[in-house]
């Protein structure tokens, strides 16, 4: 009899203990796992972009080991400006950080590894990581902030480009798909 009570107390503080642990660890998933909810969100900006004027924001690291035409090999690193409206005196929201390198050994061909760095607007202190192989389509690869997980793709076309600095303008249209 008390041996069987002693066993019924047992599996009691067995049982309690077992769902203080179950209980602990689901408090410690949802704090690592929040309700995750897809949201999107459309980005449309401006990058100024200078390789070859007096003032360039690309600049070449490594020298491919020929062909001018195609910078097959060749590695440059840039930081742009990252502007709400065409014109440089637009609100800054940021820099697009990153590197492009010479893929074709027969064509003009960069592949352009970028992170999207917002320093200003709304999406302060977040970043998107973009690649893209041409000035047309981009497709976003992940990022930090507000924009954890991210995924998407986005549009490049040339806005402008100044002849006398060397200036390149280029819109940006992007759809990030994120939690
Ligand atoms: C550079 O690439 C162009 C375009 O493919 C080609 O016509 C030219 O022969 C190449 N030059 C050298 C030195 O490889
Ligand atoms: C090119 O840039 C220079 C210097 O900012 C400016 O004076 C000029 O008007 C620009 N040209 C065009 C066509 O926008």
């Amino acid at each position: 009899m008390a041996s069987s009570a002693s066993s019924l107390v047992n599996s009691t503080i067995l049982i309690s203990i077992l769902l203080c642990a179950m209980t602990g660890n689901s408090m410690a998933t949802k704090s690592y796992h929040p309700k995750m909810e897809e949201k999107m969100t459309h980005l449309h900006f401006y990058m100024h972009y200078n390789f070859i004027g007096s003032n360039p924001t690309a600049i070449r690291v490594v020298e491919g080991p020929k062909n001018e035409t195609t910078l097959f090999g060749s590695i440059l690193v840039m930081d742009n400006p990252v502007t709400a409206g065409p014109e440089m005196e637009t609100e800054l929201i940021g820099r697009a950080q990153g590197f492009e390198v010479g893929v074709s050994k027969d064509n003009f061909n960069l592949l352009n590894i970028v992170n999207l760095v917002f320093t200003g607007g709304k999406y302060k202190g977040s970043t998107v990581t973009v690649q893209y192989r041409t000035r047309s389509e981009l497709w976003i690869v992940g990022g930090t902030g507000k924009f954890r997980v991210a995924r998407g793709y986005g549009m490049l076309k040339t806005y402008s480009v100044n002849q006398t600095t060397r200036d390149v303008i280029v819109e940006i249209d992007a759809f990030v798909l994120h939690y």
